[in-house]
């Protein structure tokens, strides 16, 4: 008869043990019975990165890497992307649900109206040096916004994270916005209540001296798709980082701000503008083969290829390449496009990316469009970090109602010196 457990072996003991495995997995607690003494601590697993650890049970984002699918509580990418829109997906995050029409109503009243920032937080902002990199300026605020709004440190109390968390996905756009305005030095603007999330944060940005700032739908559209594609990805680097430092109870905006930090490493989401500062470098369509076979041989990586869960391509880089598509129709073809086909098209064909299963990522096109809208490439990682906060939080707001989450503390195997005794200056040698 078949039975839910792993039985163990301890060759160092002949001793056997029967571990129970649910949901595919052993628990590793388990594995510490495991013992060659009574001294012994117990067995533990080794697995930097995460490689093949679950470290939460989640109901938010599904992800089967070897198909390619991707599903935020249980609705596929393509669909959303499609049919729905940034903050109603926003809302399913957060909620689990889609919402119904008061619900939805009530939602994006809720979050327009928290767009406003604190005076304070714009003087702040004004201490940036002129030449700050949006992206440390926005992961900098996002933390002050902490001293701003003390009751978040209430954490346990359901309905102050309710209001944190409309605030944080409400004001990161307007901070985004200031940050990037700063950076060009023109004067900040305020949110427009009447424009929807991407729309508004497009005036927040582009708007000069007209009195109201319209967006071209189309383009409105792409960013609010874009948005959709980035709200959350499962227990990627920044997601783990939100969880591993709200797991201390710290607040919401702390954690956030240290799960902006995660993503803008060029690993993740600083990935995009990696992809067009390769693209640059390569220059033009001719170099491609040159540049892939330096890829090979060892000398830098094809940035947007590859990711540590997707061994086939990425649903969300087809979706942005059909979006890239619509969006060049408007602004005109970004000749970065042509470099980009080309490495798409060689790589693919390629023994030594097929058979590392590495495919274009969502960063692989989400550049090339952003750069078509004129943001600047400093701007890539803040543009992924404004959806990503919806995942985070509702990630972060799970794993306070988790019942199993602790403190995130892994453990380590030390390798260090033995015991030694102290040695004064005089005697420590050159
Ligand atoms: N170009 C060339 N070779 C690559 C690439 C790449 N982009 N990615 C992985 N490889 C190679 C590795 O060198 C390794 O080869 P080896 O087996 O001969 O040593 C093999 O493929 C496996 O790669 P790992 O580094 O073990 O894969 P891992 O899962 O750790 O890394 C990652 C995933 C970080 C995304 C990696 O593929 C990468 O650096 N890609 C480029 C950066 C990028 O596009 N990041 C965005 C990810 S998506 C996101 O965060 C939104």
């Amino acid at each position: 008869m078949a039975k839910n457990t792993l039985t163990v072996t301890d060759n160092r003991t002949g001793k056997q043990y029967e571990i129970p495995v649910a949901d595919g997995t052993i628990k590793a607690i388990d594995l510490r019975q495991i013992r060659t003494s009574e001294s012994d601590f117990g067995l533990m697993t080794y697995d930097p990165a995460f490689m093949n650890t679950a470290s939460c049970r989640s109901a938010i984002t599904y992800i089967d890497g070897e198909r390619g699918i991707l599903r935020y509580r249980g609705y596929p990418i393509e669909q959303l992307a499609e049919r729905s829109n940034f903050l109603e997906v926003a809302y399913l995050l957060i909620y689990g649900e889609l919402p119904a029409k008061a619900q939805y109503d009530a939602w994006a009243a809720d979050i327009t109206h928290h767009t406003m920032i604190h005076e304070n937080i714009k003087k702040l902002m004004d201490g940036f040096h002129y030449n700050a990199h949006p992206m440390g300026m926005l992961v900098s605020t996002i933390g002050a916004l902490s001293t701003f709004y003390t009751d978040a440190r209430n954490v346990r109390d359901p309905e102050s994270r309710r209001l944190q968390i409309h605030r944080l996905i409400a004001k990161v756009p307007t901070i985004a916005a200031f940050a990037f305005r700063h950076s060009v030095g023109h004067p900040y603007i305020y949110p427009d209540n009447s424009l929807g999330y991407a729309a508004n944060f497009m005036s927040m940005l582009w708007k000069m001296v007209e009195t109201r700032y319209e967006a071209n739908p189309v383009l409105v559209r792409a960013l609010d798709v874009l948005f959709i594609l980035h709200a959350d990805h499962e227990q990627n680097c920044s997601t783990n980082s939100m969880r591993a430092i709200g797991s201390s109870d710290a607040d919401p905006y702390s954690a956030a701000a240290g799960a902006a930090a995660a993503l803008w490493g060029p690993l993740h989401g600083g990935a995009n503008e990696a992809v067009l500062r390769m693209l640059d470098e390569i220059g033009t369509k001719d170099r491609v083969p040159g540049f892939i076979r330096a890829v090979k041989e060892g000398h830098g990586k094809l940035m947007g290829f590859g990711h540590r869960v997707y061994k086939n391509y990425d649903p969300r880089a087809r979706t942005i390449k059909r979006l890239a598509e619509e969006v060049f129709e408007v602004t005109g073809r970004n000749p970065k496009l042509d470099i980009a086909l080309e490495l798409e098209r060689i790589a693919l064909q390629d023994d030594y990316f097929v058979s590392r299963k590495l495919y274009p990522n969502v960063d692989f096109y989400s550049g090339l469009i952003y750069q078509a809208m004129k943001f600047p490439v400093d701007m890539f990682p803040v543009l992924f970090c404004i959806p990503r906060m919806s995942g985070w939080l509702a990630q972060w707001d799970e794993m306070l109602r988790d019942k199993d989450q602790k403190i995130a503390r892994p453990r380590q195997i030390y390798t260090g010196n033995g015991e030694r005794d102290y040695k004064g200056m005089e005697e420590r040698g050159g």
